[in-house]
């Protein structure tokens, strides 16, 4: 007997980007009818930053107007169930993609699937992939988190290590203010690396924590060497980026790779913001296939590693079933997967 399609309505407001998408699954095929992402970066820019309050408010405002377009993209107003966002992310954001999400559930009387945003990132990789073979070690590196997660099944995660100070993104983020590059420094530091014209950099950075034998990261140490750096001596701000750059992909690929050997998974999973990176992941690509050929890499497209709702729809469609879903479901900042 054919399964009915299921379309789901996903909604993310974690942090400066409101993002509602609505997604088919027909079988075990997911289909994207609409997918808006209206991002606050021009608003943030001039703060070098996401200004919570701020953010909270242009929710409110675009929430409704995200929604319109979405059906009106898809052509189509019907849809079975609503995922959305719980946490981790700034509360007073959260909370207006939540307040949201139940009034439309109570007028279309649908269920609701609280969603965990880092764990929407890891399943973002099921857009396009159904069969990737698992236990897979994750790495998930966005503007808040940076962390190893071993991953059983769907469901079934332990975070092994995770930053002790600044996220991966963070740090992007920090050093693209100090050097004047605007804001998302991840982005920004990407771009000016790329102008580099090859060859050794005149300058070199620490790679934190990168021969520990535990699975932490930190990444405030970096920032600061290139603060120092920035006020004590003449640089160049190419080789700056390049350098600061490699500092931090040296470090997640190395912890990566051995967290994947020590748990002798079959995948690495990567996902979040920093996985948008293109030397990131051409050199992951690269230290895989030559370390430890016969593992499954996965990674989004670099549209689908950023903030979206695709990946909160998803989550929402494989936990349909088990998750207590309501009007009761609250924000929660410091969720963990
Ligand atoms: O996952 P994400 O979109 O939002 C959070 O959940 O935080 O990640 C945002 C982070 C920002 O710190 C941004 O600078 C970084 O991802 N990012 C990048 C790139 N694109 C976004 N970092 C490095 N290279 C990129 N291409
Ligand atoms: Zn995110």
């Amino acid at each position: 007997m054919a399964t009915k399609n299921i379309k789901i309505l996903g909604i993310d407001t974690s942090c400066d980007d409101t993002c509602i998408t609505l997604l088919e699954v027909r079988g075990s095929d997911f289909k994207i009818l609409s997918n808006v992402v209206s991002s606050q970066v021009k608003l943030h820019a001039k703060y070098g930053g996401v200004y919570p309050f701020l953010a909270k408010r242009e929710h409110q405002k675009n929430l409704p107007v995200v929604f319109k377009k979405v059906l009106g993209l898809a052509r189509d107003r019907q849809f079975d169930l609503i995922g959305v966002t719980v946490g981790p992310g700034l509360e007073p954001c959260l909370w207006q993609g939540i307040n949201f999400a139940k009034d439309l559930a109570k007028k279309f009387k649908k269920p609701l699937i609280p969603v965990n945003h880092i764990e929407a990132h890891i399943l973002a990789n099921w857009l396009m992939y159904k069969n990737i073979p698992l236990p897979a070690m994750c790495l998930v590196v966005s503007g808040g988190h940076t962390q190893l997660i071993l991953m059983k099944d769907i469901g079934n995660y332990k975070i092994l290590g995770e930053t002790r100070d600044d996220a991966a993104g963070e740090c992007f983020d920090k050093v693209a203010r100090i050097l004047g590059l605007g804001y998302p420094g991840g982005p920004a530091i990407a771009a000016e690396a790329k102008k580099f014209s090859g060859g050794q950099t005149s300058t070199s950075l620490p790679r934190p924590m990168i021969h520990q034998k535990n699975y932490d990261f930190s990444f405030s140490g970096l920032k600061t060497a290139v603060l120092y750096k920035v006020r004590s001596e003449k640089y160049n701000k190419i080789a700056m980026a390049v350098e600061v750059q490699q500092a931090i992909i040296d470090v997640l690929i190395h912890k990566t790779l051995k967290a994947a050997k020590d748990y002798k998974v079959k995948s690495i999973i990567l996902g979040g913001g920093v996985a948008a990176n293109d030397e990131l992941r051409k050199q992951f690509k690269e230290k895989i296939k030559k370390e430890i050929p016969d593992f499954r890499f996965q990674i989004p497209d670099s549209k689908s590693c950023t903030d979206n709702a695709v990946m909160i729809a998803i989550a929402a469609y494989f936990h349909r079933l088990e998750r207590k879903s309501g009007q009761d479901i609250k924000a929660n900042a410091n969720l963990k997967i």
